[in-house]
């Protein structure tokens, strides 16, 4: 696969010609800018300043706080970008990036004080160039992941990996570790694609204040800038590593998840696209069998992913409320209905997946080309109708609220973290049921990478998205049991958290967990020597501020800010007291006692 010449570039190229070109004349419809994540209004006349907040895609944040700020700039070259940096850097300034989407759900984005600077990437989104004979692409930081493959394909070149997800901008995504799903290869995380990088740094008052790094392949400060949390300055290009354009064959295949525990691990070994999704009370395995296949195998399939589809805004209101209903009723089983409903009506037409592009699934196999089978999100794309139909996480509107835990735990580890969630499933089958209404517990393969804060190991990416009620101090239907999966990996497995994920107890010591951090941190320190892009979240994360990333207040424990040590910490007033896990024992979580007392099998012990 290394060295491919130019000529065989063409020929590949012709073959996958056809369908390239349809893909074009199809896509070229409407497009709705998603909600703007920043909103300013200006003072009265006397005030110089606007004052500015921002927040992320869900429009809260973990500990729901508003960020404030003092201005944004919109730079549209490199260097506007370099002399936004060297005011920032010459006056001290707290400065952060942000994309135009802001989908990170820490606090990643959040210059600290009133006064920030904000430097987004919006107006940084052309393409600047296609390499066929290198099978390169440089582009700027701001290009979604959409438009980048959409182009690479043109010239017949493919990026083997990417988040699912496209609407998200190749700056963000590298630098909070997105990935798809895969060890074999290169693997499955965008960063370890990543060729060039343009970076716009700090400097000393005698160059400037800021200057441009160029950092190459060997270079081992690419290490560092290739998954940097934003906290070593600007990417003003990105250059990725391509590969001639391919097509894929995927057949999901359903199982009883009896077996999942020795499956697992062999199945990342035998796809190179694999991915599982568990449906825990269904006790239910969907493999998703994906691998490449030669170029001239008929199929155009089609990945219409259904959850990143517009939908009519009152039905997601509906399912939003039906949500709130059970919640509020404590009517478990009723939600497992709606998920065993929603589950087989997923599988049923295969995710969304399509065999060409009458968008509908007829028949396994789906074979198509890497640009339209990896991502998808064609909400973006969506007519703008004045929110009719919306993305279904739109915080404009009543939709989807959700909590985000997502871990990588390594080989050696994950075995027993599935067994530990099975004999919670056991204990409380129900429990997982606000899990799998979205979509159960998905199961990635992520490759060790040498980015410094990338995965140290070959390892495995859970990840559950649940209910969060729009009130924080109002607990969830089994707010226990999935606080102690969240507990048990972070603590037990050592699982690391997903960067632009999670909620702040997933971050608990998360620094001590990279081998490479010192590596990190020293570049950090070359690069930012002032800490300007620093802000008192990313110190917590990267173990620089030892305040620790928990909060400690009344209900802290319900999202995740806070480990309960306290009832106060729950909602004993509802009911809810800090109690040890029944699996882990060593965990502490909100358990709501009426629905234990019910349960006469269950005895507290060591409290
Ligand atoms: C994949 O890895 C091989 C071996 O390290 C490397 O030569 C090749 O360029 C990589 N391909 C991509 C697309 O990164
Ligand atoms: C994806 O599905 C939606 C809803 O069925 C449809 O409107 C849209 O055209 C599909 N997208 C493509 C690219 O076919
Ligand atoms: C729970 O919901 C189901 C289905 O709607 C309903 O039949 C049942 O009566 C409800 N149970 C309680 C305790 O409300």
């Amino acid at each position: 696969m290394a060295q491919i010449h130019s000529s065989n570039v063409a020929t590949v190229w012709a073959l996958c010609l056809w369908s390239v070109c349809l893909f074009l004349l199809i896509s070229m419809a409407y497009s709705t800018p998603p909600g703007n994540p920043i909103s300013c209004t200006s003072k009265s006349t006397e005030a110089q300043k606007s004052y500015c907040t921002i927040s992320n895609a869900l429009n809260a944040f973990p500990d729901r706080s508003i960020c404030k700020f003092g201005t944004v700039v919109y730079p549209e070259t490199e260097d506007e970008i370099l002399s936004a940096v060297a005011m920032a850097s010459k006056q001290k300034m707290k400065v952060k990036v942000v994309t135009r989407t802001s989908h990170s759900i820490p606090k990643l984005i959040c210059p600290d004080g009133d006064d920030g600077l904000l430097i987004s990437t919006l107006k940084l989104d052309r393409i600047l160039n296609v390499d066929v004979s290198a099978m390169t692409i440089t582009v700027e930081p701001g290009v979604l992941l959409r438009d980048l493959t959409k182009h690479a394909a043109k010239s017949g070149l493919a990026l083997p990996a990417g988040p699912y997800w496209w609407g998200v901008t190749i700056g963000g995504l590298i630098s909070t570790g997105a990935h798809g799903s895969g060890w074999l290869g290169n693997g499955s995380a965008v960063h370890d694609y990543v060729q060039r990088i343009r970076i716009v740094t700090p400097a000393r008052p005698d160059e400037g204040y800021a200057k441009v790094r160029i950092l190459q392949n060997n270079d081992p400060d690419l290490n560092a800038a290739k998954l940097s949390l934003g906290v070593l300055g600007v990417i003003s290009q990105v250059t990725l590593r391509l590969e001639p354009l391919f097509k894929r064959s995927i057949t999901f295949v359903e199982k009883s998840d009896s077996d999942l525990i020795q499956q697992a691990l062999s199945f990342g070994n035998e796809h190179e696209f694999g991915e599982i999704t568990w449906y825990p009370n269904q006790r239910k395995v969907v493999y998703r069998v994906d691998d490449r296949v030669p170029c001239h195998v008929f199929g155009n399939g089609l990945n219409n992913f259904t959850a990143f589809r517009a939908v009519p805004s009152t039905a997601l209101a509906a399912k939003r409320s039906l949500e709130e209903i059970q919640e509020s009723t404590k009517n478990a089983s009723w939600q497992c209905i709606t998920a065993r409903t929603s589950t087989a009506a997923s599988i049923a037409s295969a995710y969304g997946f399509a065999n060409d592009d009458r968008n509908a699934f007829v028949r396994y196999p789906i074979i198509g080309y890497q640009h339209r089978l990896q991502s998808a999100g064609s909400c973006l794309d969506s007519p703008n109708d004045g929110l009719l139909t919306a993305c279904p996480a739109d915080p404009r509107i009543k939709s989807a609220f959700y909590h985000q835990s997502a871990f990588s735990i390594g080989i050696s580890k994950a075995k027993n973290f599935m067994l530990d969630i099975q004999k919670l499933r056991d204990l409380e089958p129900e429990a997982f049921c606000s899990v799998e209404l979205y979509d159960g517990i998905l199961i990635r393969y992520a490759k060790a990478s040498k980015a410094y804060l990338g995965k140290q190991e070959n390892s495995l990416e859970f990840d559950l998205t649940y209910y969060r009620s729009t009130n924080p101090n109002t607990p969830r239907l089994f707010e226990d049991i999935l606080e102690e999966v969240e507990q048990m990996a972070v603590f037990k497995y050592g699982g690391k958290p997903h960067w632009g994920k999670n909620r702040n107890v997933g971050f608990i010591g998360v620094i001590k967990k990279y081998e490479t951090a010192a590596e990190f941190l020293k570049v950090k320190k070359s690069y930012d020597p002032f800490g300007i892009f620093s802000s008192k979240w990313t110190d917590q994360i990267l173990g620089l501020d030892q305040t620790g990333v928990t909060i400690i207040k009344e209900g802290c424990a319900l999202e995740g800010l806070c480990i309960c040590s306290e009832d106060i910490h729950c909602a004993p007033k509802e009911g809810y007291v800090c109690r040890p896990g029944r699996v882990y024992t060593d965990a502490r979580v909100c358990t709501d006692i009426n629905r234990i007392s019910q349960n006469l099998a269950f005895t507290f012990t060591d409290m």
